[in-house]
């Protein structure tokens, strides 16, 4: 804590870490008329922003954090824009140490909600608020209004709640902004956007190779498909910029930019954490971990190496009428998206009942209609749908989607068909529509699972004609009569 209690500013948002996405919040509060304290490691950094963009409001230069933080006004409130991890730690740390009870700490990264939880914890231990927030949109989302999804205590809420609502995007006059939950809750349902946002990724490019390898379309010709799309159902910020990146042209070759770049998908992270986490939830988000294990396999240059060319078997040639294929693979795409959400809300759900977040996912829904990575307008019925039933067991249940869904299932399959007859690789559409043949199935084969584990380890199964929680045992090594467990 700091010894000089007394010392106080004018500033009323602080923020610390200015790289592109840090600079540009600090940029988004000034404008919208706050006095914004700046500070960054390397002084550098401050004096670049102050030099192009001083003139966009009213910042307040400070270059050690005991400066940083005399600048702010009661209660503090500073934002941390710095590399998830262990940079982040330290930045808490010096703050902390500098900061009065009753002060706020809104960390803006990618952090691991686990950390979260365990600073929020720390935090409140040395009588400081430590706020979680989750924020998307890249760059421009910084400056002109990203997703905020802000966890931490209802309490510190009404203080930053009101600064984060005005700088986040709006739709319809909202906010994109709402409190999440306490402690991790911001940063679990940023973690679970970011794996909604590899599978939507997934399923584009999945798309976008079927047309060019089903159909032999360019990449300029897909664009104009994407361009078509984006005007229906599918309708969002990364279909949009799906046709304006394959529309690219390389200055150095004349080729259409994306048949110049390496086809190896990078990561930092965001999409593995959720897998682990619906690991560890037990809840099934195939898409996403389809669409991180797409990123690594793309990725493993010297495996592909060794593995391109080998055998497909005998592959039909291009699907015979073009326009019924380009329609259904709209439809699959669509279908495989909902599914994407779907899978994302179900993780948000089991967290929030895991840790006792208690998060609405119609909020959840709200708040990412603008703003964020994975805006899209199939998020209006979403929000509807947790309107009318916040406890819905799958989003697939509700009355719009189960009839998109059945608008589009036989496109579905149809291209599921194709693709695999094509030999072109579609884990995305291909899991997706499995997931769902499961989930709308009577009878799995689990029972069959469940009969080989009673066989090799003795761990019991339950019989269809007694009580759920009953178990049983077959004696496979004597007489293979049934005993009760
Ligand atoms: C956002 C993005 C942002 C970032 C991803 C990229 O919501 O604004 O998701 O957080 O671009 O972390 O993740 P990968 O590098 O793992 O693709």
């Amino acid at each position: 804590m700091s010894s000089s209690e007394s010392t106080s500013g004018s500033a009323q948002i602080g923020v610390t870490g200015l790289a592109v996405m840090g600079s540009n919040i600090a940029r988004n509060f000034a404008r919208h008329g706050y006095t914004v304290a700046v500070h960054n490691r390397s002084i550098a950094k401050t004096d670049a922003l102050l030099a192009e963009h001083g003139h966009e409001g009213d910042f307040v230069r400070s270059e050690t954090v005991a400066e940083f933080v005399a600048a702010l006004e009661r209660p503090r409130k500073v934002l941390i824009m710095v590399k998830a991890g262990a940079a982040t730690d330290a930045v808490i740390e010096e703050l902390a140490e500098a900061m009065d009870d009753g002060d706020i700490i809104i960390d803006g990264g990618n952090a691991l909600y686990t950390d979260t939880i365990r600073r929020e914890k720390a935090m409140r231990e040395r009588g400081l608020h430590f706020v979680g927030a989750g924020i998307s949109g890249g760059e421009e989302g910084a400056l002109h209004g990203p997703s905020i999804m802000p966890g931490g205590p209802a309490e510190s809420y009404e203080s930053v709640g009101p600064l984060l609502e005005e700088i986040s995007a709006h739709v319809e006059g909202v906010p994109c902004c709402t409190h999440i939950g306490p402690d991790g809750a911001g940063h679990f349902v940023k973690m679970v956007h970011n794996g909604i946002e590899y599978s939507d990724m997934q399923l584009i490019g999945e798309a976008y190779q079927l047309l060019r390898d089903g159909l032999g379309r360019s990449a300029v010709e897909i664009a104009e498909v994407f361009d078509e799309w984006n005007k229906g159902d599918l309708d969002s910020f990364l279909v949009e910029i799906t046709a304006a990146v394959l529309r690219q042209s390389d200055a150095k070759t004349g080729q259409p930019l994306v048949d110049v770049i390496r086809d190896e998908a990078e990561q930092k992270g965001t999409g593995r954490w959720t897998v682990k986490s619906a690991l560890d939830l037990g809840v099934p988000v195939t898409g996403i971990a389809e669409a991180v294990f797409a990123r690594a396999l793309s990725g493993s240059v010297d495996l592909r190496r060794t593995t391109t060319g080998l055998a497909s078997g005998k592959l039909n040639g291009s699907p015979d009428d073009a326009g019924k294929f380009v329609e259904d693979v709209r439809q699959a795409l669509y279908a495989s998206m909902i599914l994407a959400y779907a899978q994302g809300f179900d993780q948000i759900q089991a967290g929030s009942a895991e840790y006792n977040w208690n998060v609405n996912p119609s909020g959840v829904a709200t708040i990412w209609r603008g703003g964020c990575i994975i805006r899209a307008k199939l998020l209006d019925p979403i929000r509807d749908a947790f309107d009318e039933a916040p406890n819905l067991a799958s989003l697939i249940t509700a009355p719009f989607f189960r009839s998109a869904i059945e608008s589009a299932i036989d496109s579905w399959r149809r291209v599921v068909v194709a693709a695999t007859q094509l030999g072109i690789p579609i884990p995305g559409f291909s899991s997706a529509l499995s997931y769902y043949d499961a989930l709308r199935t009577e009878r799995l084969p689990a029972a069959l699972t469940q009969g080989l584990r009673d066989y090799f380890g003795a761990h019991t199964y339950g019989r269809i004609d007694a009580d759920p929680g009953q178990k049983f045992h077959t004696l496979w090594s004597g007489d293979r009569t049934e005993v009760p467990a």
